[in-house]
């Protein structure tokens, strides 16, 4: 991945040696999207067990005209941003609505994938010919930043899936305040957040029944096989996820079942395993309204209004900056 953003990135080889140097060890849920792992997580979002999918997809179908008065109601033009679009099935909901209305926008995904962005394009361009639509590939701040010096248009940015979930609380709090940085005071902000509910429910959703969930772990030690050389062997490790109801913090491992050693040709480095020793790989992290509210506050926003499905699993959230 390469970044024209003034700040270093690090690399996949830096980050691996890193975390599996740590104690405990960890490795970053975002290397889990090579190709065969956006694949796994199409399949998760499918499964029955993980119902996050379906109750963002019932928010959209069937609270779309609400939703749309939320995000306009004078008609203005808008730029309609998308940050990770993935294959924009839900954003395809509002997208047709929205043009049925008249409505007067550009849809704007952004992705540092340039792939799924022109897969994304293919799909709406067919869908809906008469959809403007400019995708934009890179780092979501500076794409941000760029597109507000160049336009006046109002912007309402979508970031939607709980992708949110992935961050811890500081993190989502540097996030949220770095959006706030390059937002004007009449932008909106529209968030997916998974919610607190009973912690078998939540559980069940990263152990599912046909183990796609730990293929979708595993498939990371398979990618720094590939990638960087190394010998893992997967049969000796198995996943394991757990939910922390106080925390409201689901979280994936990958227990190494025995003691071994891997070796990581690119880094010319062993790393030791003992019997049972865990490798953090995740934490989906779950919300009550009172932390979503906290988190719009400490990073310059106010809530303005929730979307729930009928379970009341999931909310889609919408900010306005103060
Ligand atoms: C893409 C971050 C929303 O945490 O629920 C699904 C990823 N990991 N199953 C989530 C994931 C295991 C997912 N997000």
């Amino acid at each position: 991945m390469q970044s024209s953003s003034a700040i270093k990135q690090n690399t996949f080889a830096d980050d691996i040696r890193r975390g599996l140097s740590a104690a405990p060890k960890f490795l970053s849920s975002k290397y889990f999207y090579d190709d065969e792992g956006s694949r796994l997580f199409q399949e998760i979002m499918k499964l029955p067990e993980y119902y996050l999918t379906q109750a963002e997809f019932e928010i959209f179908s069937t609270q779309t005209g609400e939703i749309f008065r939320a995000f306009t109601t004078a008609n203005e033009t808008f730029d309609l941003i998308e940050l990770g679009a993935g294959d924009g099935s839900k954003t395809s909901l509002l997208v047709d609505y929205f043009l049925k209305q008249t409505a007067d926008f550009t849809y704007v995904p952004i992705d540092i994938s340039g792939e799924a962005l022109s897969f994304l394009t293919e799909k709406f361009k067919a869908q809906f010919p008469g959809l403007s639509i400019q995708t934009e590939q890179g780092d979501y701040f500076q794409t941000l930043e760029t597109f507000r010096s160049k336009s006046n248009k109002r912007k309402i940015i979508l970031f939607l899936g709980s992708n949110i979930g992935n961050f811890g609380k500081e993190q989502a709090q540097n996030f949220f305040r770095q959006l706030r940085a390059v937002m004007n005071s009449t932008d909106l902000l529209f968030i997916g957040f998974d919610l607190q509910k009973d912690p078998r429910v939540i559980l069940c959703a990263y152990d599912d029944m046909q183990n796609i969930t730990a293929k979708f772990n595993l498939n990371l030690l398979t990618r720094i096989n590939r990638e960087l050389g190394a010998n893992f062997n997967l049969e000796n490790f198995s996943h394991y996820a757990s939910y922390h109801p106080i925390e409201g913090a689901a979280r994936s491992f990958l227990i190494s079942r025995k003691a071994q050693t891997v070796f990581v040709e690119s880094l010319n480095k062993t790393f030791d395993f003992a019997a049972w020793e865990p490798i953090f790989m995740e934490i989906s992290q779950k919300y009550s309204l009172a932390m979503i509210e906290d988190l719009a506050q400490t990073s310059g926003f106010e809530v303005s209004q929730y979307f729930f499905d009928s379970q009341k699993f999931y909310t889609n959230s919408l900010w306005k900056p103060i």
